[in-house]
């Protein structure tokens, strides 16, 4: 076993759980006008299976598994905490451990429970303190059994999907989208938030779900939450090591376009930076690379494969963001999120294996990288893309929610022999 690396792969509870019905992504997928290709619903049951879920990353190899706990569970109505939930993520925890497995959680992986969209949610300065009354909440009870916390998944989606409308405009285009399952299809996004305004009882305009463009200045809510939340999980759980986690490109310039390249990464990386500098680690999400000229980013060339979600598939860029995040930021940096939609799983074995090799390159370059979680364990629900695109290592028959392992599973898992260790067994895969 590699025991200074964590090798393993993550999921988030909204697109994997089930019935999350106090979200409000809840909400917004089951309106008569969703913009959702379809409803998270049973999602695949992980609630549930999430014993043999994780003894089958365990029984691969692998070593440390990235899950998420849901807000909406925790505390369904404001103020009011269901300590059953709390228990339902102690045994997570505890399985995680008789499984050999290091439990890396998120406290907020872009569902938020409908009650704070209905308070104003990611725009309203309120939301700081609740999300630490929340954390303080999780840490008071399942402290001792936390090791790795990312509060917030992607923190820096808001100001992505920001950038991505004000491009749409200025090419008075009408639809865009961003690296996550979120299409940005102006139609749709009206008729969607005129119901999402009814059921929030909120201005249209100004619904603050997690997945909203945001201003920069915006975003130092989400930034602040943050940091009030590793506040109270230091006072009451010290032990824990506190982080959040990043969406970012690796944008490559050419022709002229280092400006342009460098401006992209401040707005996706050295704006937050500021705010996290002191953070324990930084959990680094990367799916592509963007090439970028004196104009902007380009679309992928003709003839460059791409991937189920339109992107290119470019293993390489994990191990480029790595040292690129490594020149700004002073701790350890785990990759929290890397990985392929396909249907072809012997594709997925290799951009795992082209990807791990990128991650160990930056390593034996001095990277201080921790861990390296695939996304995602299973075939699951893609947010407004539903479930059509393949992330997993493992597929999963919604119609019985039985499980079926890829090859790509315990291609992973063979990452976390020694080296020559299974050598033999992992050139066969
Ligand atoms: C998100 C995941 C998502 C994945 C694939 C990441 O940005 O954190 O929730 O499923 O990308 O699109």
């Amino acid at each position: 076993m590699n025991k200074d690396l964590l090798i393993g792969a993550a999921t988030a509870a909204h697109q994997v759980e089930g019935n999350n019905i106090h979200s409000d992504f809840w909400v917004m997928e089951n309106l008569k006008h969703s913009d959702f290709a379809e409803p998270s619903g049973l999602a695949v049951d992980h609630y549930n299976r999430y014993e043999e879920d994780i003894k089958l990353l365990a029984d691969a190899g692998c070593s440390a598994y990235r899950f998420s706990i849901e807000w909406a569970r925790i505390e369904p109505e404001e103020g009011r905490y269901d300590y059953r939930e709390i228990e339902h993520y102690r045994k997570v925890l505890r399985c995680c451990r008789e499984n050999g497995i290091t439990p890396i959680v998120t406290l907020h992986h872009f569902s938020s429970p409908a009650w704070l969209i209905r308070k104003g949610g990611w725009t309203n300065e309120c939301t700081v303190d609740s999300f630490a009354k929340y954390a303080r909440y999780v840490a008071m009870q399942l402290g001792d059994e936390l090791e790795y916390v990312c509060t917030i998944n992607e923190a820096n989606m808001g100001f992505q999907l920001q950038k991505v409308m004000d491009d749409m405009k200025k090419a008075s285009q009408r639809e865009g989208s961003v690296q996550v399952g979120v299409q940005l299809d102006m139609k749709k996004i009206l008729l969607s938030m005129l119901e999402q305004g009814v059921a929030f009882r909120c201005n249209p305009l100004k619904i603050g779900a997690f997945l909203r463009p945001r201003s920069s200045e915006q975003e130092k809510i989400v930034m602040r939450s943050h940091q009030a939340a590793k506040q109270v999980l230091k006072s009451a759980a010290p032990q824990v090591k506190v982080g959040l986690t990043l969406s970012l490109f690796d944008y490559q310039p050419v022709d002229g376009g280092e400006a342009v390249a460098a401006q992209l990464w401040q707005e996706d990386f050295g704006q937050y930076l500021p705010y996290i500098q002191d953070d324990d680690f930084l959990g680094v999400q990367n799916y592509s690379r963007k090439i970028v000229d004196a104009k902007g980013a380009r679309e992928p060339a003709k003839d460059a494969p791409l991937t189920q979600m339109g992107y290119e598939d470019y293993p390489q860029s994990i191990g480029h963001v790595l040292r690129k995040v490594a020149k700004e930021f002073p701790g350890e940096l785990i990759v929290t999120e890397n990985g392929i939609a396909t249907d072809n799983d012997a594709r997925r074995c290799d951009f795992i294996r082209e990807a791990f090799a990128g991650v160990m390159a930056a390593r034996e370059a001095g990277v201080p990288v921790k861990g390296y979680l695939y996304w995602s364990l299973l075939d699951n629900f893609e947010w407004q893309a539903g479930f059509g695109k393949t992330f997993g290592l493992i597929a999963v028959d919604r119609t019985t929610q039985t499980r079926y392992p890829k090859v790509s599973l315990k291609v992973l898992g063979s990452l976390n022999a020694k080296e020559g260790e299974n050598k033999d067994e992992y050139n066969q895969l």
